[in-house]
């Protein structure tokens, strides 16, 4: 870390290669060129779906912790949306059809590990949700257009309606990691927990592409 670096431009470049990673995996691939069917689509949606009812959960424990508790604000929550594009991908009876893979319930045992800790709290949060609202918007515009959903039924989840402005929200959020001034320890434990958030994203993504030959279309 040079002297000058914030602690949000330390984050983001210690993990970048991990964000390369997961940004590669086949199935991501695949998805950003509008290669895959809307079953493995669903299934993205539906283990997202597990993360993010544990990720909001704890979020909602540590809402008024003087640290996490900033970072937990409505217009993130994200468990409404997935439901909603899960009842449009799978019909009413979604949560009959839907089951965490192994990798999933890896990714929910740690959220659950780490949720009274908020600096771990923070590297998953961070993980998640500034991706969705950095790679995450692309990746609503091909599914938008993949699987021509009208008015982003099935794609609500990458729908921020309570963030007018995402580029201000981005840099809001930068300020508030930049605001934390962990000391070393905590800094390079929050970095570790948020390599490992992207491992762990990751393994969920590879698993889903075990699938992929069964998921692709022309
Ligand atoms: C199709 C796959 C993906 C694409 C195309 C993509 C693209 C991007 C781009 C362009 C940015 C930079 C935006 C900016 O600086 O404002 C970004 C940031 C980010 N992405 Fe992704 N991404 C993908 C997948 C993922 C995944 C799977 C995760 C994590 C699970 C993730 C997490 C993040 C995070 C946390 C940031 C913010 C980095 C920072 O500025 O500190 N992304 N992504």
């Amino acid at each position: 870390m040079t002297a000058t670096e914030t602690f949000a431009e330390r984050l983001k470049k210690a993990t970048w290669r991990d964000h390369e990673e997961a940004e590669q995996t086949a199935f991501l691939e695949a998805l950003m060129a509008g290669r895959v069917s809307r079953e493995g689509y669903a299934e993205m949606v539906a283990q997202h779906y597990f993360a993010y009812v544990a990720l909001e959960e704890a979020g909602r424990a540590l809402a008024g912790d003087p640290v996490a508790g900033p970072f937990v604000t409505p217009e993130l929550e994200r468990v409404p949306a997935l439901e909603a594009d899960l009842e449009e991908l799978y019909g009413e009876n979604w949560r009959d059809e839907i089951t965490p893979s192994k990798p999933t319930l890896t990714y929910v045992a740690r959220i659950n590990q780490i949720a009274e800790w908020p600096g771990g709290f923070i590297a998953h949060h961070y993980t998640r949700y500034l991706g969705d609202l950095s790679g995450g918007q692309v990746i609503r515009k091909v599914a938008e257009r993949a699987y021509r959903f009208g008015d982003a039924a099935g794609a609500r989840f990458y729908l921020f309606s309570g963030i007018p402005d995402l580029k201000a929200f981005k840099a809001a959020y930068r300020d508030r990691l930049d605001a934390l001034a962990p000391d070393e320890v905590e800094a390079r434990r929050i970095v570790s927990e948020t390599v490992l958030a992207y491992q762990l994203n990751t393994e969920v993504i590879v698993e889903i592409g075990k699938r992929l030959p069964e998921y692709l279309v022309a």
